[in-house]
């Protein structure tokens, strides 16, 4: 008889990585040098991080969930504003409490991906013009260094720099985050100082390390037009596609040694009547899924997304993928969900090696605060208490098994 996809368990491959995603600034609190620190003191940014989750000091308690999620891996940011406060000059008690988290995640045999940037600069970056500088790459891989020397022997994989193209769109041209600029201009010349950062510290780390594992987390969505028999609106999909998925590859071409991708959503592009614009598809008036943010879920993305960069033929992680959800039902509707198509890439040949859930922890969530709930651990912020979620529990379950059984697939379709 034709067995349905259902009725089947959705094994994953021997060793595949079951892990969360967190960045410093969201998750420890205190990130006093920090340029997110300054606006948000300077009112420029209408939330405060304070002390965000409190983590600096209760990462212990963040292990313990990662433990009970029977999961193999974290994926966490290093903050280069706690680590070098002023210019040159380097603050050990900081890095000796980055020791201190990641031995203890290696003595748990919990593989670690360190990223090196998660959008947050040390002021005095800031002051030298941040990644509009020149020297920014100069900068960027003197702190790389620092870390490389204390910490080098404890990573397993390297994110150099989270979302890039976020960072600049945010950053550069929508002007919400830290420098809060709105200048194409600028915006280019950032991008394209990052892309040589990220090849400068490619170059060392694989110079000082031997077999390195290094890449980006790179923001991919689905995009797709609305009308399939309007040209110009395919022209506008392919475009986007090259634009916002493949150009920081091409600027950093040969220079990684996996591909780190965070897939959220998909965005449908039209024409505008009149003019010649591509305009989003206003998705709120067509009763659509969308998240808390205002996303649109279509997990059936990630699966286009990977089935293209599997061109690469590169190892591949799924470096963050989640949903802001105060509604837990759907955070487990939405994990099964996506791994499903992740499944399935893996069946078409895609070699995914990994999925690092976003996030571990409800957390900081830049310009909109504490309000979107993306983790799998809920925390109370007036008292830093933790509590597993019911996805939380599911996801353990997944990681713990290696698989997804026929229950939790019964319970998407
Ligand atoms: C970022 C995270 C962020 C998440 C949800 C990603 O773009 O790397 O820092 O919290 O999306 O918005």
């Amino acid at each position: 008889m034709f067995r349905k996809e259902s009725d089947k368990i959705l094994k994953f491959p021997k060793d595949f990585l079951w892990g969360t995603a967190t960045s410093a600034h969201q998750i420890e609190g205190d990130n006093f040098n920090s340029d997110w620190w300054m606006f948000e003191k300077n009112k420029r940014i209408k939330h405060a991080s304070l002390k965000s989750c409190n983590s600096y000091k209760l990462w212990r308690d963040d292990h313990k969930f990662i433990s009970e999620m029977n999961n193999n891996a974290y994926r966490l940011s290093i903050e280069w504003a706690k680590i070098e406060p002023q210019e040159g000059k380097f603050d050990y008690d900081a890095m000796q409490h980055y020791i201190e988290i990641l031995s203890d995640l290696k003595a748990k045999k919990i593989k670690i991906m360190l990223t090196l940037h998660h959008f947050t600069n040390p002021n005095w970056f800031l002051d030298k013009g941040g990644w509009l500088s020149f020297k920014s790459a100069k900068y960027f891989k003197r702190y790389v260094k620092y870390i490389v020397e204390h910490i080098g022997s404890l990573v397993d994989f390297w994110i150099t720099i989270n979302e890039p193209g976020v960072y600049v769109d945010m950053s550069y041209i929508k002007g919400i985050w830290p420098p809060q600029e709105k200048n194409s201009k600028k915006a280019f010349l950032v991008y394209i100082n990052m892309a040589r950062a990220h090849r400068a510290v490619y170059n060392m780390l694989h110079k000082k390390l031997s077999d390195p594992q290094v890449g980006f987390a790179m923001n991919v969505m689905s995009f797709a037009s609305y009308h399939k028999h309007r040209l110009i609106e395919l022209l506008y999909v392919h475009l986007a596609d090259r634009f916002i998925n493949h150009s920081f590859y091409d600027l950093t071409k040969k220079k990684h040694d996996f591909l780190g991708i965070n897939y959220y959503f998909r965005v449908r592009l039209r024409k505008d009547e009149g003019s010649f614009k591509p305009v989003v598809e206003k998705v709120r008036d067509q009763e659509r899924e969308l998240s808390d943010m205002g996303w649109v879920i279509y997990p059936h993305g990630i699966f286009d997304v990977l089935m293209d960069l599997s061109d690469f033929k590169l190892p591949i992680y799924i470096t963050e993928n989640g949903i802001a959800a105060k509604d837990d039902e759907r955070r487990q509707r939405f994990l099964v969900e996506h791994l499903k198509e992740i499944h399935h890439s893996i069946q078409a040949g895609v070699d995914v090696r990994g999925y690092f859930h976003w996030s571990l922890l409800d957390n900081f969530e830049w310009a909109h605060g504490f309000e979107q709930k993306f983790g799998l651990v809920e925390v109370n912020f007036k008292t830093f208490e933790r509590k597993l979620k019911t996805s939380g529990k599911m996801y353990g379950e997944i990681s713990r098994t290696n698989s997804i059984d026929e229950r939790k697939l019964k319970s998407i379709t």
